[in-house]
């Protein structure tokens, strides 16, 4: 039996989603016979991990603080091993740009890009050179902030009219913006779960929007206008494909004990493009990385306990 400190909700936009897996990861912990302390993830973080010197930190934060590495550094300066990626994989992975230049490196399809600064529009007229990076990338294309967890600051721009717009949206979540080119296809999410260090892709998850709004992108990703399938339908060298392709992304970012993979499979039903890798992903009913685990036979205790177990292990090291 081991103390365990679930860190939960904090201040990003994802609290409520945090609160939710948070206290579902509790649940599971205190029916594997841990001894489990509940952290709201706030000022007095460091004196709660102080008085409770737990073996391990279950970091449950999505968003801020918790995947851009900030919380992961401050646990290492306290010395509590925990869950998940380390400090260099957070940054790499909550920064979109640093992350798909680490993937087009590693030779992993990512869709073409070009990424600017806040101070590249204001101070070198970046603006001036839209119509060229236009030209390159084509309509429709994909506008984002660079810090990831906030598909509210994504737009699909379908022509050169939409961009300004967009851009302003994405500069109102991030100083760093990227422009994308965007990929027709299906959405596809393959989660990783390491078994004793080992990462082991999990069943892909598709997501399926209801209705078929050709036009309506942004309906796509509302509540309710979309269902899960898992697994999702694909020709089995697809599958395999989309699978190598995730475990090569967390391989490359490398991160640790779990982390989801975002990928888009082309209309032409043969190009897959990786988007991003998620290094908490979400842990509710309803989240993709506790279906895939489903499907393949772990139950949410299981998926729990194991990732709950590569921490552990860093504390016996
Ligand atoms: N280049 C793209 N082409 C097509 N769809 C995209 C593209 N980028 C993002 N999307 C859609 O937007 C969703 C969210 O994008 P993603 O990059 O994963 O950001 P986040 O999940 O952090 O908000 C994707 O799952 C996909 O449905
Ligand atoms: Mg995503």
């Amino acid at each position: 039996m081991s103390r365990v400190a679930v860190l939960k909700g904090g201040r990003s936009l994802e609290r409520q989603v945090s609160l939710t897996s948070g206290a579902r990861v509790e649940d599971a912990l205190e029916r594997l016979g841990h001894e489990v302390a509940g952290i709201d993830v706030g000022a007095d973080l460091v004196a709660r991990l102080g008085e409770l010197a737990p073996d391990a930190a279950f970091v449950a934060l999505h968003g801020r603080d918790g995947e851009d590495g900030t919380v992961q550094e401050l646990l290492e300066a306290l010395d509590v091993p925990y869950t998940g990626s380390g400090v260099a994989a957070c940054v790499r992975c909550w920064d979109k740009v640093l992350a798909k230049h680490l993937l087009r490196d590693a030779g992993i399809p990512t869709p073409d890009f070009h990424a600017f600064s806040e101070t590249a529009f204001r101070e070198l007229g970046a603006a001036q050179a839209l119509p060229a990076i236009e030209r390159q990338l084509t309509f429709p294309l994909v506008v984002k902030p660079a810090a990831q967890g906030s598909a509210l600051g994504i737009k699909f721009a379908r022509t050169a009219a939409d961009v300004p717009t967009a851009l302003v949206s994405a500069f109102s979540y991030d100083r760093k913006v990227l422009l994308e080119r965007y990929v027709p296809g299906r959405d596809l999410a393959v989660s990783i779960l390491e078994r004793d260090g080992e990462p082991e892709p999990l069943p892909i998850v598709e997501a399926v929007p209801n209705e078929k709004h050709f036009y309506d992108f942004e309906a796509r990703y509302e509540i309710g206008r979309t269902r899960f399938v898992c697994p999702a339908e694909l020709p089995d060298a697809v599958a395999e494909e989309a699978r190598s392709l995730a475990l090569a992304t967390y391989r490359a970012l490398g991160c640790g004990g779990f982390a989801r993979v975002d990928l888009m499979l082309h209309e032409d039903g043969e190009r897959l493009f990786v988007l991003e890798a998620n290094v908490v992903p979400g842990l509710t009913e309803t989240s993709l990385l506790p279906q895939a685990a489903e499907a393949a036979g772990i139950s949410f205790d299981a998926l729990v306990e194991r990732v709950v177990a590569g921490a552990l292990a860093r504390s016996a090291a």
